[in-house]
């Protein structure tokens, strides 16, 4: 963990690099496009938003919050930004994510008609040798600019691949099928994917080989200690931002999400 005062340093230096000379001297400031998540006190951590068309990895252990952290993402998304959000569910039913988003006051089956949001729920039996065509062609076809997969590790475990049989499925399979499908994401250079993690204690990903191979790594933490916040949040990794790497208390409130702020 480092220090406000460290990432104070690290803000200015990027503000630095951030700006450059014209021709005549005047003071233009670059951007990479980016994907503000929407979520509150969020996208400062990240200098504005993730850099768009990366796949961020969203760990945390069971009932951090992982799933109504990517039910808001896509909703503010839909909302306020106008991008269209793909949420493929391989654990949860589509009604169940509907009324869990519902609690929040997200009206997901009005943007569902509006065709701004689409639920692909796919029971893990389902998951077939085609289903990552499936959710790539449906990506392509629909324009869709935010991406949910919850979760990685279901689809992971769960799928068959090319050259292994069913019965036959190793911890390298399972790594070499997380490498080619992330990649295929990441070849969609316009969205900006959020893939959920389930993790024990003290691991990033139960495949050892997504937390390298994506771009970002947002972790959620539990502690049972009692006190105001039992969850926090750590942005662990954000290539190309120079990101905060605090720990900040973060609460599931009757809005959704806050990330509060250390002071
Ligand atoms: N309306 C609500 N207000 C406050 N907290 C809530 C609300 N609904 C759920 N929660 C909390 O959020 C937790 C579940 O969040 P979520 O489903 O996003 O977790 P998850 O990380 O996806 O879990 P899993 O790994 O088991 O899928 C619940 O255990 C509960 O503590
Ligand atoms: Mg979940």
């Amino acid at each position: 963990m480092t220090t406000r005062k460290s990432n104070r340093t690290k803000r200015t230096r990027r503000a630095d690099r951030g700006n450059s000379m014209t021709a005549t001297g005047r003071k233009t400031r670059t951007r990479d496009h980016r994907t503000p998540m929407g979520i509150r006190g969020f996208d400062a951590l990240v200098d504005g938003g993730v850099p768009q068309g990366k796949c961020i990895l969203l760990s945390g252990t069971p009932g951090t919050g992982k799933t109504i952290f990517s039910l808001e993402y896509i909703y503010q998304g839909a909302v306020r930004f106008k991008e269209k959000g793909l949420f493929v569910s391989f654990e949860e039913q589509a009604e169940n994510l509907r009324a869990q988003a519902a609690k929040f006051g997200w009206d997901y089956p009005l943007l569902e008609k509006q065709g701004i949001v689409t639920f692909l729920n796919i029971p893990v039996s389902e998951i077939k040798q085609n289903t990552v065509d499936e959710i790539v062609n449906f990506i392509r076809k629909n324009r869709i600019r935010r991406l949910v997969i919850d979760s990685l590790s279901a689809l992971a475990i769960n799928s068959p691949t090319a050259h292994v049989k069913v019965t036959d499925i190793t911890a390298y399979s399972i790594q070499r099928f997380i490498y080619s499908f992330v990649n295929r994401l990441k070849s969609l250079r316009e969205v900006t994917s959020l893939l959920i993690s389930q993790t024990q204690e003290g691991q990033l990903s139960r495949d050892s080989v997504s937390e390298f191979v994506c771009d970002g790594i947002i972790t959620i933490n539990y502690e049972a200690l009692g006190g105001e916040y039992s969850r926090s949040l750590i942005v662990r990794k954000m290539r190309e931002v120079n990101n905060d790497e605090d720990v900040h208390p973060l609460e599931i409130s009757k809005k959704g999400i806050i990330i509060h702020s250390l002071s």
